[in-house]
């Protein structure tokens, strides 16, 4: 690998990380135990939230969300196409439907007013794409915070309420984000929801390689969430092999094997104590941008809400290619060309091999997020890009954008 070559990501793991994983190493204990409960504490008091359970992804996170709210086979699941796999396989593990909905153009979030119509032709017993013709009805929605900027919670917490509706949202972005909630309040992303699934994979906004916590008020499904992790066993499980643990445990359900490692929790510990300080670390570069990138012909550049704080998780702008006379795929081409890698978020999941020929979705279904797929790219941003990256990186884009006007 090319030395000078700009990595869209580096995970920002400092001395703190490391002598807390050695320290883990040194134990004698690797998986799930005591730092994991830390973690979970830690989390919980960060996120305002009263139960956090700790996992080994969003995946799973998002799995046992949907299991703890008794999703079943036939069931209705609202799901943004404008997202990661993992947003809508979730339903699919229990041969639930995902129905894909549009995304706003202003912030590549679920569309609402879309979700709100899909519902009441649901309900009607109109035909919806994804809809199979016997089902039982709609369970839930999974909005996604897309790449940090929340979406309009307050409107989905009103949706959900009129039409009974479990609210489970994709917080994979927002560590940390935050939005005013309909008194005016600060709430941190994911606050709203029944069930708030984080991510800290490799490259998220903090990080314990491979991770994930889902968040709820909810004692019962906090719970079961924990007991599913971890096989379907007893409560606690994980003290099994301590000193105030015992060698009897019970099956209650068939589960799975979810839990976060300490060694994963021994960084994601320390992540959490710099979340507030990458987060304005990543502000920063997105205001940078803003300015090194305004006024770009044929370029639209991402842009904070009011009432909301954006993670800046991605920094995603929109080539218009009738304007730059350059398509986003030769920009990314030409962007690696010039030592620097760039990213799409996202291919939407109806332009996808299995969800067009599971069910007969095609191009055109949802215009904004074709629209959207079809420009965007995203930029590196994370804590620790130096000031001459950055400049490099913006150099390179002016000078690709402007080389074929
Ligand atoms: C929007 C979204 N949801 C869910 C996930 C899944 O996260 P994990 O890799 O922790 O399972 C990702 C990961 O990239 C994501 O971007």
């Amino acid at each position: 690998m090319n030395k000078n070559f700009i990595n869209y990501h580096r995970p920002a793991i400092g001395r703190e990380e490391i002598k807390e994983v050695i320290s883990c190493l040194k134990s004698g204990w690797l998986t799930t135990g005591m730092r994991t409960k830390q973690f979970e504490a830690d989390f919980a008091k960060y996120a305002d939230a009263k139960f956090a359970v700790a996992l080994n992804s969003c995946t799973a996170a998002l799995h046992l969300a949907l299991e703890a709210i008794g999703l079943k086979e036939g069931d209705l699941v609202i799901v943004p196409t404008m997202t990661f796999a993992a947003t809508a396989e979730v339903v699919r593990y229990f041969n639930a439907i995902p129905v894909l909905v549009d995304v706003n153009e202003k912030d590549f979030c679920i569309n609402l007013d879309h979700a709100e119509e899909t519902i009441r032709k649901i309900k009607s017993g109109k035909k919806v794409a994804c809809v199979p013709a016997r089902h039982n009805g709609i369970k839930a929605i999974i909005p996604v915070h897309y790449g940090g900027q929340p979406y309009d919670v307050n409107k989905c917490r009103r949706l959900c309420k009129k039409h009974g509706l479990f609210l489970i949202e994709d917080c994979a972005h927002v560590c940390p984000a935050h939005y005013k909630d309909e008194k005016g309040k600060w709430q941190y992303a994911g606050k709203g929801a029944d069930i708030a699934c984080y991510s800290f994979y490799a490259n998220k906004t903090i990080t314990t390689g491979e991770g994930g916590m889902a968040t709820t008020e909810n004692e019962k499904w906090a719970d079961r969430m924990r007991i599913m992790s971890l096989h379907g066993i007893s409560k606690d499980a994980w003290k099994r092999f301590t000193k105030s643990g015992t060698w009897y445990y019970e099956i209650v359900a068939p589960g799975y094997k979810y839990n976060l490692t300490d060694i994963g929790s021994s960084l994601g510990i320390h992540q959490l104590k710099k979340a507030d300080k990458f987060m304005a670390e990543r502000k920063r570069l997105a205001e940078m941008y803003g300015k090194a990138l305004k006024g770009i012909p044929g370029i639209i550049l991402p842009k904070e809400k009011p009432d909301t704080k954006h993670s800046w998780h991605l920094y995603v702008i929109r080539i218009d290619s009738a304007i730059t006379g350059i398509h986003r795929n030769e920009a990314y081409n030409m962007m690696k060309e010039a030592g620097i890698g760039c990213s799409v978020h996202y291919i939407p999941l109806h332009m996808h091999p299995y969800y067009r020929e599971k069910y007969g979705l095609k191009n055109g279904d949802f215009p904004v997020a074709e629209k959207l797929f079809d420009q965007c790219l995203s930029l590196p941003i994370f804590p620790g890009l130096k000031k001459s990256e950055f400049d490099r990186i913006c150099t390179a884009l002016k000078k690709i954008l402007g080389a074929c006007r």
